[in-house]
């Protein structure tokens, strides 16, 4: 049997733009169903696009987005080589045209497409940026969540997958010393990417 296909994500992202299951289908401007390949043995997941993703349709190409690109390119990977998506797939915004926080209706509304999209691509290692994708991922394989500042770097087991919570990019924008951290939470991720079972992957 062959496992997803790009065509499976890209029925996936139709559905999404089809979707009208909250007000965000009325204030978006392009619909961030994620990207990467439907062999991607890494997923990185984020809360919901902000203002330069929402205008183009990509997952963090914004400032937060050239951080989580530095970061991957010190442990040898490149964006394409991973899939890179979020909670939500429209961006969250605030009666002053901010970006704002998902509500949990719009997480409950919008998050079946991310399951769809894991069940097609059946990565090994979720790594899940910030609180929003941590608490998702974690409730979602029957784990407790823990405040990102507790559990970030640490690796969690579900099935055959290993979930790694990770600070979001953007917090280390505004609080630098996170930086440092990140970049020890990355070589975790790593040596972890090293090991036999993800063979051929960060080496
Ligand atoms: N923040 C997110 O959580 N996701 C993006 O795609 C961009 C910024």
């Amino acid at each position: 049997m062959i496992l997803g296909s790009d065509d499976e994500l890209d029925e996936i992202s139709a559905a999404i733009a089809a979707c009208q299951r909250c007000g965000l289908v009325n204030t978006r401007t392009k619909i961030v169903p994620g990207e990467g390949s439907h062999r991607a043995e890494v997923m990185f997941i984020g809360e919901a696009p902000g203002r330069d993703e929402d205008a183009q349709g990509r997952p963090f190409v914004g400032r937060a987005g050239k951080l989580l690109e530095r970061l991957l390119a010190e442990i040898g990977i490149r964006r394409s080589e991973v899939f890179i998506g979020n909670v939500l797939k429209c961006r969250p915004v605030s009666s002053e045209g901010k970006d704002r926080k998902p509500t949990e209706r719009e997480v409950s509304a919008c998050s079946h497409f991310l399951d769809s999209q894991i069940e097609k691509i059946k990565p090994k290692v979720i790594c899940t940026l910030g609180d929003t994708a941590t608490q998702y991922i974690l409730r979602k394989y029957g784990i407790k969540p823990d405040a990102i500042s507790k559990i970030h770097g640490k690796v969690f087991e579900a099935d055959k997958l290993k979930i790694i919570p990770l600070y979001h990019p953007a917090a280390a924008l505004y609080t630098y010393r996170l930086e440092r951290v990140m970049k020890e939470d990355f070589r975790k991720l790593k040596s972890i990417l090293s090991q036999k079972t993800l063979e051929g992957f960060g080496s």
